[in-house]
């Protein structure tokens, strides 16, 4: 079969079976030109609360289909791969968390979304990198103790020095990977490109950008600038969907080694066959955990508007 007529036996069989696909913008192209829905992180989870189909398959990794679980309990919700996850997600265990929860009693726990369900039943809140800054500031609380991602977290800490933001030592191995040499290369080369980047970047790499952002918000900056060039300082399928939307500008990666190997487990044929078979990595979480998990998840949304 051609990549078309896969993509075209897809689009038959999601409406066939009523199943709604929703697609981070890190799986590639061919896997976004099938989904119902594309977005990031944040975009994801408020789609998962308003979709109508019976089964939602969430092509992405692990914590996203569980945030969709969460807010949808009624459907199946499916993820892409089973072995696709998050490490940033899934590198503290609940007893790490306890411990700091312990040194620091006072602070309210604020957790990325890039964390496992029974991570989210012990935090107050969750943030998005979209949401992240504006949450924070709406608190009604000057202390927070910020997990897992240590830049994201650093980031937030310097936009909002009225308060106290402290730290674990966490973080994504694919943007914590890029080197400053890399963006310092990238600038010689492309003199006149804005350098747009994710805060999941190190502090190292971020003080050299014109726009700090989500995966969306770097997008949406892109579309709007009237700048003709850019380095895209986060997973590289952003440069890819820019450049075929855009055809009229230029983006640049950062390193041919900018790409998450767990969103890239996604494959045509793997949507293809759960299609067919609806087999697939089915997401079950315990009532208990998933009503608390939600409690984080609905005061974001809540705190976000
Ligand atoms: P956003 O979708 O919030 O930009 O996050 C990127 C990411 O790393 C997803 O895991
Ligand atoms: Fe997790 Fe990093 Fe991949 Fe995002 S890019 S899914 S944070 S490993």
């Amino acid at each position: 079969m051609t990549i078309r007529q896969i993509q075209d036996e897809i689009l038959r069989l999601k409406k066939e079976k009523d199943v709604c696909i929703l697609a981070h913008s890190y799986e590639t192209p061919d896997i976004c030109e099938i989904a119902d829905y594309v977005g990031d992180s944040y975009a994801l989870s408020v789609k998962a609360q308003g979709v109508e189909n019976k089964t939602l398959l969430m092509c992405g990794v692990r914590f996203m289909a569980e945030t969709a679980k969460i807010l949808s309990p009624q459907k199946r919700v499916f993820l892409s791969h089973k072995d696709a996850g998050c490490p940033m997600a899934e590198q503290f265990t609940k007893d790490y968390i306890l411990a700091h929860k312990k040194r620091f009693p006072d602070h309210k726990v604020v957790a990325y979304v890039n964390t496992t369900a029974e991570l989210k039943t012990m935090c107050d809140v969750c943030v998005t990198s979209s949401s992240a800054l504006k949450i924070v500031k709406n608190m009604d609380a000057d202390k927070i103790l910020f997990i897992p991602d240590i830049n994201l977290g650093s980031y937030i800490a310097e936009n909002c020095p009225e308060k106290d933001v402290q730290l674990l030592r966490g973080g994504c191995p694919v943007h914590g990977g890029i080197k400053e040499e890399e963006v310092l290369r990238a600038k010689e080369e492309h003199p006149d490109a804005l350098f747009l980047v994710h805060p999941e970047c190190t502090p190292d790499v971020t003080k050299h950008a014109d726009m700090v952002g989500s995966t969306k918000d770097i997008m949406d900056y892109a579309r709007e600038s009237s700048a003709k060039e850019f380095i895209i300082g986060t997973e590289n399928s952003i440069a890819e969907h820019l450049s075929l939307e855009l055809p009229e500008k230029k983006f640049y990666t950062l390193s041919k080694n900018f790409i998450c190997p767990d969103m890239k487990l996604t494959t045509l044929s793997g949507v293809l066959e759960f299609l067919r078979t609806g087999v697939g990595e089915e997401i079950m979480l315990s009532e208990e955990t998933r009503l608390a998990a939600k409690k984080c998840i609905d005061e974001m949304l809540r705190l976000s508007k």
